[in-house]
């Protein structure tokens, strides 16, 4: 494998409830307190390009973002950390977009902005560029977006996702909880 996400398909996941704390491989963001910018001037098309999804839908929420994310093992991931109790992911699988080099998706410039890159090295066999030093090295990284649309943490693409469960639990802590039902749990990918 010579991937580095680029491009891929990349799932968006929201929590609205409480899960437990555990370790992660975390990159802390930093974005400064007066930038104004958030994830919510963005927008993809969904996974099969049936609707255009604006990112200012997911005001309020803790978002996950990650290239060529498979919903189904994050949701067990967490659920395995805390079942119940109040958590409840809601999973979109969104359209493929490159998330590194001259066409990424403006998502990914904002995200990698402000986030250290998770890794010194590239990988060999890149087919993108120009290549930058906060590129998405590989695809698994993963972005982690508080309730007011800034991005907060970057993990390392080895990262389980049941070791974002205390972060997320952080930045839900940060506002109101609130509780959401869905049944948009994907069922496919591209590849
Ligand atoms: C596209 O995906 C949405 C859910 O994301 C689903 O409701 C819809 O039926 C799908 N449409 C097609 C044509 O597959
Ligand atoms: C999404 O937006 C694009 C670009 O504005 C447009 O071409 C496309 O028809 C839209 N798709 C849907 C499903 O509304
Ligand atoms: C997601 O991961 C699970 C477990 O590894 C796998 O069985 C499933 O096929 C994957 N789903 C997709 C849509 O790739």
């Amino acid at each position: 494998m010579n991937m580095a996400a680029s491009p891929g398909s990349f799932l968006l996941a929201t929590f609205l409830g409480l899960i437990s704390l555990v370790s992660s491989d975390k990159f802390l963001c930093n974005q400064p307190a007066s930038s104004a910018e958030t994830i919510y001037k963005f927008g993809a098309a969904d996974i099969n390009k049936s609707r255009n999804i604006s990112f200012s839908e997911y005001q309020g929420k803790v978002v996950l973002l990650e290239p060529e994310g498979n919903g189904t093992e994050i949701l067990h991931a967490l659920q395995y950390v805390r079942p119940g109790n109040g958590f409840e992911p809601n999973f979109q699988m969104m359209e493929m977009v490159d998330v590194n080099g001259k066409n990424e998706h403006p998502l990914f410039t904002y995200l990698k902005k402000y986030c250290p890159p998770t890794s010194d090295e590239f990988e060999d066999g890149l087919f993108y560029s120009p290549l930058k030093v906060n590129d998405v090295r590989w695809n698994y990284e993963q972005f982690l977006v508080d309730r007011t649309g800034k991005i907060r943490m970057r993990y390392h693409h080895h990262t389980d996702p049941s070791a974002l469960a205390g972060d997320i639990d952080s930045l839900l802590r940060e506002g109101e909880p609130e509780i959401e039902m869905s049944n948009e749990i994907p069922t496919h990918r591209l590849h």
